[in-house]
């Protein structure tokens, strides 16, 4: 099946997972004290060097065949201190989005990729003002050559941390299978940076084109309990959704799913294969999560903005990246909107507390940080060179 003209074709990484000493962020305040959630196993320390290596990525994917890369800028380092905006940080993003456009590849950008200054928290009153005007202050990075910026990464996810921070200072239950509930203020004050945020772009860059992406889960019920998971997606998802409908674009983002029985969320089957992250190895999640995002803001182009899987067997993401790209050309065919595909993630990089899982098209030695393109990267690379996925619905 032929790529629509202008469909994007990238990989995506984060500045906290990849760029590596990002001392001013909250993350790294949790790294290496006591306020974490418990599941931080290692630090994120050197990452793998792409503050100063940069080039070099860029380089291996316009050579793989990419057209397109999606990466963060981190507020972390632009703005050390409230108020205070570091010019350096701001030209050395500039940078990177002329070195992309340089070696053939549109960059799109992410204002905010789950870590913060360690100054800011999304508890706080005044979060969703605060972020408008770091969003604001990153003008220079995405005023000309950038075409596509995305305000928030995963607010869900970003909510249900929130949530789970609740549940672990009051001592409460953790839920025994799914994610905790999002807390609800944080969910709207996230709603509320994210149209400030919007507002700031567009006042700075009327041209670009704004969204935010959304971790899908792929709620499925059980034959019966359609009613509980349409509840229990609510304010995981579908609030987030919703929040998109006046959007340019919606970032899809899907990696697995989640069954749901009459009384919630049902523990992976004990014969499913298991990725190194122990989610289900369920390819077919990024069609329905396709048609799920669709059918919820009809009318929203989407982009599959992360989509991949952490194994040591590349064989095995060359089978699950290839079932889910069959996944998203049916969408495609019945007429769901997808307007470009990133696969997370280009490097092997810092799993948010640990290194071990890996989700990279391209390995990086953590002692040299030498990168080495593995098969896959090649394999998915070409797809962007004859612009044409290997399925026909
Ligand atoms: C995030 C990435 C993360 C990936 C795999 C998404 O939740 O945006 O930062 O590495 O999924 O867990």
């Amino acid at each position: 099946m032929p790529l629509p003209d202008g469909f994007l074709w990238g990989a995506s990484t984060s500045a906290h997972q990849t760029e590596g000493g990002n001392t001013n962020s909250d993350w790294w305040v949790m790294e290496h004290g006591s306020t974490g959630t418990g599941h931080i196993k290692e630090p994120s320390g050197d990452a793998c060097d792409s503050y100063h290596r940069w080039r070099e990525d860029m380089d291996l994917l316009a050579g793989l065949g990419f057209t397109d890369y999606r990466f963060s800028i981190e507020w972390a380092r632009i703005e050390p201190a409230p108020g205070e905006f570091s010019r350096a940080a701001l030209d050395h993003y500039r940078r990177m989005v002329d070195g992309a456009r340089e070696r053939g590849l549109r960059p799109m950008l992410t204002l905010h990729h789950f870590s913060t200054p360690a100054w800011f928290s999304w508890g706080a009153a005044e979060s969703a003002e605060l972020f408008a005007r770091y969003v604001a202050a990153a003008a220079p990075v995405y005023a000309d050559g950038v075409e596509h910026v995305c305000t928030i990464n995963e607010p869900n996810m970003i909510a249900t941390m929130a949530g789970l921070i609740q549940l672990l200072t009051t001592g409460a239950a953790m839920p025994e299978a799914g994610l905790p509930e999002p807390d609800p203020a944080v969910s709207q004050t996230l709603i509320d940076a994210h149209r400030r945020a919007v507002e700031a772009v567009k006042a700075h860059a009327p041209h670009v084109r704004t969204g935010w992406t959304v971790a899908n889960q792929v709620y499925q019920p059980l034959p019966g309990a359609e009613h509980v998971a349409a509840a229990y997606s609510h304010p995981r998802e579908d609030l987030f959704l919703q929040a998109a409908a006046d959007d340019d674009w919606l970032g899809v983002q899907s990696y697995t799913r989640t069954r749901i029985g009459p009384d919630g969320p049902l523990p992976v089957p004990p014969d499913a294969e298991r990725t190194l992250t122990g989610w289900e190895y369920y390819p077919a999640a990024l069609g329905h999560a396709l048609r799920h995002t669709a059918a919820v803001v009809p009318g929203v182009p989407l982009i599959v903005t992360e989509n991949g899987i952490a194994t040591a067997d590349d064989t095995r993401r060359v089978a699950y990246t290839g079932a889910a790209l069959a996944g998203m050309a049916e969408a495609m065919a019945d007429g769901v909107d997808v307007r470009g595909y990133f696969h997370w993630s280009a490097l092997d990089n810092y799993e948010w507390g640990t290194y071990a899982p890996t989700f990279g098209l391209i390995h990086v030695d953590r002692e040299t940080f030498a990168r080495t393109p593995k098969p896959s990267a090649a394999w998915l690379g070409a797809i962007g060179r004859t612009r044409a996925l290997p399925y026909q619905p």
